[in-house]
């Protein structure tokens, strides 16, 4: 690429050049053309006053030799050359080269003019010696007949001092300019460059987001109207950005305050924004996640094939298990967006958490095939024990008895099923009425533990009740709050051994108006990895066991509900092989 110092000084080198040619011509070539007249002049004299000298060589008898060796003695120090021509042009002596070599002089200009009885002078290039001679011939005459002519020649470069001195000069002169021209140039160009300079800072400064970048007003014009325009328009650029800025921090909001996940990805699946709510469900940083591409944020690959198909032009509305950053169902409905000329530019995806609800689904599937499972036992025995009496087994009076007898216990065991999964839907659907009413909690326990009477006897189990100091009032929902009681002793019956005792406790809870009941029994206990799960629906840790003691494995989870509608919870500690011990916490209402 070119640049300005040399542009500036070739041209400027350009123009002396002209200058110093056109000056050379009108300067030299008139020096040179007057010099060489004034030469020719005065040889014209010297060749006349040696024509008159040379007379001698035609009055005696003289050999060539001699007449040169004379010639040479004549010219001496002198830069001229001196040449004796008969009348037929050849050469009878020469002070410079021997006579006999030369050739025939008749045709030179000046010698034929002499030989006519002329003095006359030329300038030519020496046909001999190649360079540039001033010459003049005189005729020598003997009683007024032409004998011979003598010449005389000089070197061009002998008198030409003067033409080299103003060559010389002119050289000198160049060198000079073309030295002022370079600084001058160098300067012009530093004065240029740097307004140019600081504009070019400036924009490359605004191209880098500083929008606050002017340039000075520079001295020279032209500058300071090009920094004008320059910082008006970096003043519209920063409007402009600002515009853009507070468009897209409008946006931002938005999709921030949208409660549905947004993922927008490019056409190579690279993020290029997640809103806040989809940096919640996937448990993401939007900012490190922006700029990197799905598989690398998310190591799933069945996210990353479904928002690829989207960037390949399909609609995908799918169900994706997610396991890192954390295990999760997500819905993803992922979109084209085409641009003008109807390529994919990006992706658009809308995500949903689904996991809860898969989990309540699952949930609710495992419910139908437990309960169904549930009821299966009691009525398959019942069938079995009816179609046995009605093969005849009711004609015998033993066997029908027993018959009967298991007929009761199943449907006891079946209607009891069917009465805790009712308790359950009830508390379910109870979500917002409960039938809240003031009452003494000694008196609840004192009824439960009675109803209980029969059955620790048949257990063999003593029950009892810490007395507490103080009245204790509840607000509550009497009914429910029995049932859960009665739960826990049940239970705490059950799961004794013979021998045992359940205590129950209540006292004001300490942190609140509320209180807590603690039913405590000195059983068989719950092994500690049990005991997060004994409050599912269906969960028992001794199957057998719990099918002798008729339970359904519904109890606690009654319980847990029950506490919870009353806004409440209910805990338990248990020692395996020393008992265990619930405790409810319901809070004042
Ligand atoms: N006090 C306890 N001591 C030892 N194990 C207990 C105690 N209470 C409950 N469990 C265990 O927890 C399981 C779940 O109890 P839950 O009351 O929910 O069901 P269940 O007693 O088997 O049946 P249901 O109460 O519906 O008749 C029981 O099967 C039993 O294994
Ligand atoms: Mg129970």
């Amino acid at each position: 690429m070119k640049n300005l110092k040399r542009i500036l000084i070739f041209r400027y080198a350009l123009i002396i050049t002209a200058a110093l040619i056109a000056v050379s011509l009108l300067v030299i070539i008139p020096i040179r053309s007057y010099t060489i007249s004034r030469e020719q002049n005065n040889l014209e004299e010297q060749a006349q006053l040696f024509a008159r000298d040379f007379q001698r060589f035609f009055s005696v008898e003289i050999t060539p030799d001699e007449i040169d060796a004379y010639l040479e003695e004549l010219a001496g120090d002198l830069p001229i050359r001196l040449t004796v021509i008969d009348t037929e042009g050849s050469v009878l002596g020469d002070s410079n080269f021997p006579a006999e070599e030369m050739e025939n002089h008749a045709g030179r200009p000046e010698v034929a003019a002499a030989l006519e009885g002329r003095v006359a002078s030329a300038r030519r290039d020496s046909r001999t010696l190649g360079r540039g001679f001033i010459y003049a011939a005189a005729p020598i005459t003997i009683d007024g007949e032409v004998a011979g002519v003598a010449r005389v020649a000089l070197e061009e470069a002998d008198v030409m001092p003067l033409v080299f001195q103003v060559w010389w000069i002119i050289l000198i002169a160049f060198g000079v300019l073309l030295v002022v021209i370079i600084t001058v140039s160098i300067w012009t160009e530093r004065t240029v460059i740097a307004g140019l300079n600081d504009m070019r800072e400036a924009a490359a400064g605004l191209a880098g987001g500083d929008l606050d970048r002017r340039v000075a007003q520079p001295d020279i014009e032209e500058f300071s109207e090009l920094a004008r325009e320059f910082n008006t328009m970096a003043e519209q650029v920063r409007s402009r950005v600002e515009e853009a800025a507070e468009e897209s921090g409008k946006l931002e909001t938005v999709l921030d305050n949208i409660s549905a996940g947004v993922m927008v990805t490019d056409s190579e699946s690279r993020i290029v924004m997640l809103n806040a709510a989809a940096d919640g469900i996937m448990n993401v940083e939007g900012e490190k996640a922006v700029g990197r591409r799905i598989i690398e944020v998310f190591s799933n690959r069945e996210l990353d094939l479904a928002v690829s198909r989207a960037a390949a032009g399909e609609s995908i509305d799918e169900e994706i298990e997610l396991v890192y950053p954390q295990r999760m169902f997500l819905l993803l409905k992922s979109n084209p967006v085409r641009g003008t000329d109807g390529q994919v530019v990006a992706t658009v995806s809308a995500i949903e958490d689904i996991t809860a609800l898969k989990r309540l689904n699952q949930v609710r599937q495992d419910f139908v095939a437990n309960v169904s499972h549930e009821l299966r036992t009691p009525v398959a025995t019942i069938r079995a024990l009816t179609d046995s009496l009605l093969d005849g087994a009711v004609d015998e009076k033993e066997r029908a008895e027993r018959f009967l007898k298991d007929l009761d216990r199943e449907a006891t065991r079946l209607s009891q099923l069917i009465e805790d999964l009712l308790t359950l839907s009830r508390l379910e659907a109870k979500e917002t009425g409960l039938q809240l009413e003031e009452f003494h909690l000694a008196e609840l326990v004192q009824e439960c533990l009675q109803s209980k009477r029969t059955l620790a006897e048949e257990y063999g189990v003593r029950l009892d009740v810490e007395p507490s100091e103080q009245e204790l009032a509840i607000r509550g929902d009497r009914q429910l709050l029995g049932t859960a009681l009665n739960n826990l002793i049940d239970n705490a019956i059950k799961y004794n051994r013979a021998g045992g005792r359940v205590t129950v406790a209540m006292q004001a809870d300490k942190s609140g108006g509320g209180v807590t009941v603690k039913v405590e029994d000195d059983g068989i206990g719950i092994p500690r990895e049990e005991l997060p799960r004994v409050f599912e629906r269906f969960y028992r840790i001794d199957k057998a066991r719990s099918r002798d003691t008729g339970g359904t494995g519904l109890g606690l989870s009654i319980v847990k509900h029950i506490a919870e509608l009353h806004g409440g919870a209910v805990t338990v500690s248990s020692v395996m092989g020393e008992g265990s011990e619930f405790t409810i916490v319901i809070p004042e209402n």
